[in-house]
C-alpha cells in the first residue's frame, strides 16, 4: 500500500467521523431549539381552539389534549381548568365513574369545578381565560389563574 493511499484513507475516516459528529450535534441542536423555542399560538402556552359551544353539554367534563386543560360546562357557563395538580404538578385525570378529578400521584380529589374535596392539594385547579367567538370556544393558556374556590364569575357565559 502506498503512502498516498494511507493518507487518503485517513483523510476519508476523518471526514466520515467529522460528518457523523456534525450530524449528531446538529440533531441535538435542533432538538434543543425545539425544546426552548417559545410556544406559538395554537399550542399550549398560546390560544387554543377547544371546540364549538354546542359540543360541550351542560354537566360535562371534556379533556382538550392539545391545551392540557379541561372544559367544564355547568349552568353558569364554561370553565377551562388546567390539568396540572396544584399539589406537585401531576396531570390529573377526570374519572367519570367517580364523578371527580382524581390525581394518581398522591390522591388529591377535585370536584367538577376543580375545587379540592380531598388529598394534599392546596387549592383548586388553576383556570384559563375563555372567550367565545362565533360559537367557538377559545382558551388562552398563557395566563393560568390561581383561585381559592369556585365562583360563578370564573365562567364564560355560553
Ligand atoms: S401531585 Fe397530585 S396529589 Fe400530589
Amino acid at each position: 500500500m502506498s503512502e498516498k493511499n494511507t493518507v487518503s484513507r485517513r483523510k476519508f475516516l476523518g471526514i466520515a467521523w467529522g460528518g457523523s459528529l456534525a450530524l449528531v450535534f446538529g440533531q441535538a441542536a435542533v432538538a434543543l431549539l425545539k425544546f426552548i423555542k417559545p410556544v406559538s399560538a395554537g399550542g399550549f402556552g398560546g390560544s387554543i381552539y377547544a371546540g364549538k359551544v354546542e359540543e360541550f353539554a351542560i354537566g360535562s367534563i371534556n379533556r382538550i389534549l392539545a391545551g392540557r386543560f379541561y372544559i367544564a360546562r355547568n349552568e353558569d357557563g364554561i370553565l377551562a381548568m388546567w390539568q396540572k395538580c396544584t399539589h406537585l404538578g401531576c396531570a390529573v385525570p377526570w374519572v367519570e365513574e367517580e364523578g371527580q378529578f382524581h390525581c394518581p400521584c398522591h390522591g388529591s380529589l377535585y370536584n367538577k369545578e376543580g375545587e379540592v374535596i380531598g388529598g394534599p392539594a392546596p387549592r383548586p385547579l388553576d383556570i384559563f381565560p375563555v372567550s367565545i367567538k362565533s360559537g367557538e370556544v377559545w382558551v388562552d393558556t398563557s395566563q393560568p389563574t390561581e383561585r381559592s374556590k369556585y365562583d360563578p364569575s370564573q365562567v364564560t357565559d355560553a
